[in-house]
């Protein structure tokens, strides 16, 4: 088995093109990882990165379908920037067909370095389905996605698989989908240490992270429950993974990806910015988003982040719903303009949960859906018309 010092030092090469070092990913994120949050979380990295490659930043879902269909709002959502190297979609589907049309389109047109298929989302409008986290219980459907994806990729970019523990305790599917994954010519194979039921609540199993790691050749990532750098190398000392997928700690935080480039390297810097540096790195966030789609619609997609990068400073009530509702980056500058920008960062909020943290729900599914593991019909209506969201 590898040693954690091997993996902090190993590249996690999925092609020429796509050498991924510090081993470390960005998560999609539906509404988040869009070009303007990549680029932050991107140049986090750059200081610390000291000749290495990078790290992997993929954009949020997109449906294979809209992407077919040339959906505008799509098309919009896999642009990426000028500095974007390599360039990661990731793509949702249930038909393999639509997902290796929608693979040979962004292999011919030159759209990506690298895609991900995403098999775990837990949304019950999409689990109602067949799609998402319950489609791994058809594993031959599975199989014929991801062989369809690989297929049409035809060497020209490497296809990824992420995935969850199962649909609940009863149900869990990682086993078979990582082997089928890998028999299927995926890159690697990504864990979400949790079930379509936990949704995001109680813990990430790492555990089940590592007897992934253990059944599988090809490389395995580890995602859940990363809230600091040091979370990340306690990952891969305990379960042996390639590398590490972080969502939710970085909300508010896309200084986080310079931390873990820093620990992947062996060093101890964490990086925690007064209330200044906050407020400027937020008001560059609504002007990154305001460039990409405009100043009132960046401004509205701003809003979320708010609470995210306050959290835990002494900011009141008031300032931060104006803060929220800025509709103009003019608005947003005067209100960070009231920040008592000399705080330091708050240390109470080092190392805790944020963003989503509900779970516990009992997983919609399609009729009689669990009743065969081998049916590989088309679950009807789970292919999204629209992406993210
Ligand atoms: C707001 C939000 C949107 C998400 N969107 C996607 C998505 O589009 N595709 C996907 O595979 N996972 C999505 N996820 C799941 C994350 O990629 C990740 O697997 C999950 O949050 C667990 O990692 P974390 O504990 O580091 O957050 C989303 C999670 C959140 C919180």
């Amino acid at each position: 088995m590898t040693t954690p010092e091997e993996v902090f030092a190993t590249p996690l090469r999925l092609s020429d093109k796509v050498v991924v070092d510090p081993p470390v990913v960005l998560a999609p994120m539906a509404g988040i990882t869009n070009i303007a949050f990549r680029r932050l979380a991107r140049e986090a990295t750059v200081p610390q990165l000291e000749g290495r490659d990078g790290a992997l930043f993929i954009s949020e879902m997109i449906t294979s379908r809209a992407l077919v269909e040339r959906n505008a709002k799509t098309m919009k959502l896999i642009a990426f920037g000028e500095e974007e190297q390599p360039r990661s979609i990731q793509l949702y589907g249930v038909d393999p067909n639509i997902v290796g049309q929608a693979v040979r389109d962004i292999v011919a047109n030159d759209w990506a370095d690298h895609i991900d298929l995403n098999f775990g989302c837990p949304v019950p409008k999409v689990t109602r389905k067949g799609g998402g986290a319950a489609l791994p219980w058809h594993i031959d459907l599975f199989d014929d996605i991801v062989t369809a994806a690989v297929s049409a990729a035809d060497g020209a970019v490497p296809v990824t698989v992420k995935m969850r523990i199962g649909i609940d305790d009863e149900h869990v599917t990682f086993r078979e989908a990582g082997l089928r994954a890998q028999e299927a010519g995926a890159a690697y194979v990504a864990l979400h240490g949790r079930t379509a039921e936990q949704f995001y609540g109680g813990q990430a199993r790492w555990e089940a992270i590592a007897e992934l790691v253990e059944l599988l050749d090809i490389p395995v990532l580890g995602n859940g429950d990363i809230w600091e750098a040091d979370d990340a190398l306690r990952m891969v000392e305990q379960t042996g993974c390639a590398g590490v997928i972080v969502g939710r700690g970085c909300l508010g935080r896309p200084w986080l990806f310079g931390d873990l480039a820093a620990a992947f390297a062996g060093r101890g810097e964490r990086h925690k910015p007064k209330l200044n540096e906050v407020a400027e790195t937020m008001y560059r966030h609504a002007e990154l988003l305001a460039g990409w789609v405009g100043e009132e619609h960046g401004l509205t997609d701003f809003r979320k982040h708010v609470a995210w990068y306050l959290k835990g400073f002494s900011v009141g009530g008031e300032v931060r719903s104006a803060l929220a509702m800025s509709t103009s980056l003019a608005g947003l500058r005067e209100m960070l303009n009231r920040l008592d920008v000399a705080q330091d960062f708050p240390e109470a909020v080092v190392g805790l949960p944020r963003g989503r943290t509900s779970g516990g729900r009992r997983v919609a599914l399609p009729e009689g859906w669990l009743a065969s593991r081998t049916d590989r019909a088309v679950p009807v209506g789970a292919e999204l018309a629209d992406s993210g969201g």
